[in-house]
């Protein structure tokens, strides 16, 4: 009898997780980055590292592939790279639905809701006030779990911030700030950033406002994150400002600024507006709380330009790879580098590497690589003495290609004749990113999904992050360079799908 059950047991979890395998392999469908299994997905919420999990919440909407009234969906993850999709964590309430923004562990109990306890800072939006046109239809709220972030009770004072009216009032990231022992809250509010402080994560108080005349404008702020990098020996703050539009290829995007902050203001030692990624596809991009002196940084992988219209069923979006933060100067100024986490290197399995070879016109690289999947990662240098391309390809006669232009010295990703692109008009596009690295030698890390490329060039100080929607795998690969360049360096490695 035992056998049997045994058995039984085994043969339905089989068919469960060859049902999930199917379900995993739609058209377009990531199979490394994190994807609802169905339904809409939008900006990376209250991810935080907790008990040796890693959580990430996300904006939701479980009734269809359109932004709707927004949940905090819930993942969590060993390690950042196989996802395990939980129950839905927040639903709208009285208050509205739930916004975007974080989550702390309160370590030591300053909200009374437990020691350790998972607190959620996030918006309330109320779409009644936003019809009426109070301006006041946003506010902020938390609620805590005792339980690993399994379950969830609001906090009975919510709102814990009410709005001053003003119109975009939300995102709020928490942190702690030990040297004050007390909580600071990050605040996206229209056009500037403005800090609240709290000792106990219920009650604010408005410390100062940042970015008014500072950075890019071109559309509203939203999703800040604030936290330190140890530079050189010292503490520079970073402050992460999303905007949307205005990007520096259209759409959303996430800018940065570099300086102090002393518990109170934001000083921005910026001279120019720097962005996270000049790729179309790193949006909402913010960093998992818990990590120690681990900065990780993880954005939606989509635009609001065309979202809302990418062709994928029975889901829409992904989110980035998970990327470590760093600084480096670079002349006068201190840039933020992202390099993907190491712990990608899970899905490494075969490839091949290459020395000293030459490129004259075209290598092709497909034979050699015989990956028909079109997972892989690209780890490869060469001088800066001449336009290169990176060629994808597949068998219906895609192509997306990765590049670096000599003259103008800047890296590019052309999506223009990459498969579908018709569902928004602005999709088919090149986007180009400067080259900030003065060094001879460009490293170049590419990080391909089946419909998704994340380039890290010179060691992660120029990254872009596009996706595409192919006909096939883009089974195909090869290198090609007019003026012809050497690649010192090459190393190929197929990547296999993540652990759902
Ligand atoms: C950013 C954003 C946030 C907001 C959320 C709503 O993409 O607009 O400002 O909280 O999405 O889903």
């Amino acid at each position: 009898m035992k056998k049997i059950i045994i058995c039984l047991f085994l043969i339905s979890g089989l068919a469960g997780s060859r049902a999930m395998a199917q379900e995993f392999k739609e058209k377009y469908r990531p199979q490394f980055h994190f994807t609802p299994r169905a339904n809409w997905m939008n900006d990376p919420n209250g991810m935080v590292y907790h008990n040796g999990i890693y959580h990430l919440f996300y904006q939701y909407y479980p009734d269809d592939k359109i932004w709707g009234p927004m949940h905090w969906g819930h993942a969590t993850s060993r390690d950042m790279i196989s996802w395990q999709e939980k129950p839905i964590a927040l639903y709208p309430d009285s208050l509205g639905y739930i916004f975007s923004g974080s989550a702390v562990v309160d370590k030591n109990n300053t909200a009374g809701f437990g020691e350790g306890a998972l607190v959620a800072i996030f918006t309330h939006h109320d779409p009644v006030q936003e019809k009426q046109k109070t301006g006041k239809h946003e506010t902020q709220s938390i609620a805590y779990s005792l339980d690993d972030g399994n379950t969830w009770t609001k906090y009975k004072g919510n709102p814990v911030l009410k709005n001053p009216g003003i119109s975009d009032f939300r995102d709020p990231k928490v942190r702690w700030f030990e040297a004050q022992k007390k909580w600071i809250m990050t605040l996206a509010t229209k056009d500037r950033i403005t800090f609240y402080s709290s000792p106990d994560l219920k009650s604010w108080t408005r410390e100062s406002d940042f970015g008014a005349n500072e950075g890019g404008h071109g559309g509203v702020w939203e999703c800040p994150d604030l936290f330190p990098i140890k530079h050189e020996g010292k503490d520079i703050w970073v402050l992460i400002v999303n905007i949307n539009p205005g990007g520096p290829n259209k759409g959303s995007a996430g800018q940065y600024f570099l300086g102090d902050f002393d518990g109170k203001t934001f000083t921005s030692n910026s001279k120019e507006t720097k962005w996270l990624d000049y790729g179309t596809d790193n949006y909402a991009a913010v960093t998992f709380s818990n990590t120690g002196n681990r900065n990780i940084l993880m954005g939606w992988m989509s635009n609001w330009q065309y979202a809302n219209q990418v062709p994928t069923d029975p889901w829409r979006s992904a989110n980035t790879i998970a990327r470590e933060l760093g600084l480096q100067t670079v002349g006068k100024e201190i840039y933020m580098t992202s390099v993907p986490v190491k712990e990608l290197d899970i899905l490494n399995t075969t490839g091949f590497s290459l020395k000293k070879m030459k490129v004259k016109n075209q290598l092709d690289l497909t034979d050699k690589a015989k990956n028909k999947t079109g997972l892989f990662r690209l780890d490869f240098d060469t001088k800066n003495t001449a336009d290169f391309s990176i060629v994808l390809a597949n068998e219906a006669g895609n192509e997306l290609l990765v590049g670096y232009d000599k003259a103008k010295n800047q890296f590019y990703i052309d999506r223009s004749h990459s498969g579908k692109i018709d569902f928004e008009k602005g999709f088919g596009a090149k986007h180009i990113a400067p080259r900030f690295a003065t060094a001879a030698t460009i490293p170049l890390t590419l990080i391909a999904d089946l419909a998704s490329i994340e380039l890290f060039a010179d060691n992660g100080l120029t990254v872009m992050t596009d996706i595409f929607f192919p006909e096939s795998p883009m089974s195909k690969l090869s290198i090609k360079s007019v003026t012809g360049i050497t690649i010192d360096n090459l190393k190929y490695t197929i990547l296999k799908p993540s652990a759902k």
